[in-house]
C-alpha cells in the first residue's frame, strides 16, 4: 500500500490587469508568501502558484486528505488577502469570485474552483494538471472523453491489458445538483448523449473500473448557479494521474493536437475555440479570449512535489511545445469565422445559456410596440 497522499488545485479569480486580461505579479507574491508560510508550518508539503489569464490558481501537496477545513481555509484566506490587495491596486474585478463573506469549512459554493484527489501513492506518479481561462466547467468533457474512453485516442485501452477493464465516469449534473456514475465501454452511448451538452453535465471524477483507482478530478463550480446571475466565467481545472495501466501523457495531451469549441469567451456567452498554450501565454486578448487551456505535468513522490536541489517543485509546461501549433492555428481560424458572424447564433450562445443578456429588456421595452401578426 502507497503512501496516502492529497493534490488540491484550488483557483479563484480576484482581479487582474487590464481588465479580465491577467493576474499581475504583486497578487501572486501574496498567494507565494501565504503558500511559502503554510508549508514552513506543515500544513502543506509541496506548492506551486501559477496563473491562466486572470486566475490564480494554488496547486497545493499535502497529508490531509480532500475538503479539509484547514486546507481550504488557506485558500480563502490567501484569495482574501490578494482581492485586498488588488482592490488597492484598482484592479479590475477586485475580489470578483469570492461570492460569500464567510469561510463555512470549505470553499465549496463560497465562489473559488477546486479539484481535489487523494491518491495513494504508486511507485512513480506522473499528474497532469489542466487549467482554463474565458471557459465554462464542462471545457474538459471531450478531451477527458478521448482519453479514458475512445480507443482512436488512446492506444492503451486497447493495448495495455491493465486497461481493457474500462474507466468509470461520475458525471455531475449541474443544474440538478445530481450525480450519476456511467461506466465505459458499456454505457459509452449513454455517456456521451449526457456529456455532450457541457453546459449542463461535466465529468467530475473518473476510475479505473477494475479496482477503483482513481485517476482524475475537476471543478464543477458554477459560479452563476451559486450567486443566481452572471458573475464571471468558471474557468475549470483539473487533475489527471498517468502511465502505468493509465493513459500515457502523449495520450492525455493528445486531445489537444486539435481546437474545439468551449462555452464561455466574451461575456460568458459565446462559443470559442481553445488555444492550448504555455504558462508564458496564459493570457486572453482577443475577443477577451481565446479560451486558453494549460497543462502542467509533474510528479509526486513521498506527498510532495518532486524538486530540485533547493527543492523547489519540478514542473513542466507541456503545451509549451511546436507540436500544439495546428491547434493554435486552427483555434485562430475558427476565430476569425466564428467572430464574423459577430451576435449571431451559433456563435453567440443561445439566450438560455448565456451568462447576461439584454433581450429582455428590449422585450421590456417594446411590449407596446409588439403587435399580433393578424391586426393591422
Ligand atoms: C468572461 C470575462 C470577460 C468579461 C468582459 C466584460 O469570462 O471575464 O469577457 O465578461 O470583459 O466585463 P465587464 O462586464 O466587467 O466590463
Ligand atoms: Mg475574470
Ligand atoms: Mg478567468
Amino acid at each position: 500500500m502507497g503512501r496516502k497522499t492529497t493534490v488540491s488545485l484550488i483557483k479563484c479569480d480576484v482581479g487582474s490587469l487590464a481588465g479580465h486580461h491577467v493576474v499581475p505579479k504583486p497578487i501572486l507574491n501574496i498567494a507565494e508568501k501565504r503558500m511559502e508560510k503554510a508549508k514552513k508550518k506543515g500544513l502543506i508539503n509541496s506548492f506551486y502558484v501559477f496563473n491562466v489569464g486572470d486566475d490564480i490558481e494554488l496547486l497545493m501537496v499535502h497529508d490531509k486528505g480532500e475538503l479539509n477545513e484547514e486546507i481550504h481555509r488557506l485558500a480563502w484566506e490567501t484569495f482574501q488577502e490578494a482581492a485586498n490587495k488588488a482592490k488597492k491596486l484598482k484592479l479590475y474585478g477586485a475580489g470578483q469570485d469570492l461570492l460569500k463573506d464567510a469561510f463555512t469549512g470549505t470553499v465549496s459554493g463560497l465562489g473559488p474552483g477546486v479539484a481535489e484527489m487523494e491518491i495513494e501513492e504508486r511507485e512513480s506518479e506522473p499528474i497532469i494538471i489542466l487549467a482554463a481561462d474565458k471557459a465554462a466547467t464542462g471545457v474538459f468533457n471531450l478531451p477527458l472523453f478521448k482519453m479514458f474512453a475512445d480507443p482512436m485516442n488512446t492506444a492503451g485501452l486497447v493495448i495495455d491489458p491493465a486497461m481493457i477493464g474500462g474507466f468509470k465516469f461520475e458525471v455531475t449534473d449541474i443544474a440538478e445538483n445530481k450525480k450519476i456514475v456511467l461506466k465505459c465501454p458499456e454505457e459509452m452511448y449513454e455517456l456521451v448523449a449526457l456529456i455532450g451538452e457541457v453546459k449542463r453535465y461535466v465529468i467530475s471524477r473518473i476510475w479505473r473500473a477494475e479496482d477503483n483507482l482513481i485517476c482524475a478530478s475537476t471543478s464543477i463550480t458554477s459560479l452563476t448557479h451559486i450567486a443566481g446571475r452572471y458573475v464571471g466565467k468558471d474557468d475549470p481545472v483539473a487533475i489527471i494521474r498517468a502511465q502505468h495501466g493509465l493513459p500515457a501523457v502523449g495520450e492525455i495531451l493528445t486531445p489537444f493536437m486539435h481546437s474545439y469549441l468551449a462555452a464561455g469567451w466574451m461575456r460568458g456567452s459565446h462559443w470559442g475555440p481553445v488555444m492550448p498554450v504555455s504558462l508564458r501565454d496564459a493570457k486572453c486578448t482577443i475577443f477577451d479570449g481565446p479560451p486558453r487551456i494549460v497543462a502542467l505535468g509533474l510528479q509526486i513522490a513521498d506527498g510532495k512535489i518532486s524538486g530540485d536541489e533547493e527543492n523547489k517543485p519540478l514542473i513542466a509546461d507541456l503545451f509549451d511545445d511546436p507540436a500544439f501549433e495546428l491547434a493554435r492555428r486552427e483555434c485562430l481560424e475558427y476565430t476569425v469565422m466564428l467572430r464574423r458572424m459577430g451576435e449571431f447564433e451559433p456563435a453567440r450562445l443561445s439566450s438560455e445559456h448565456m451568462e447576461y443578456t439584454a433581450i429582455a429588456q428590449i422585450i421590456g421595452k417594446f411590449k407596446d410596440r409588439f403587435t399580433l401578426k393578424s391586426e393591422k
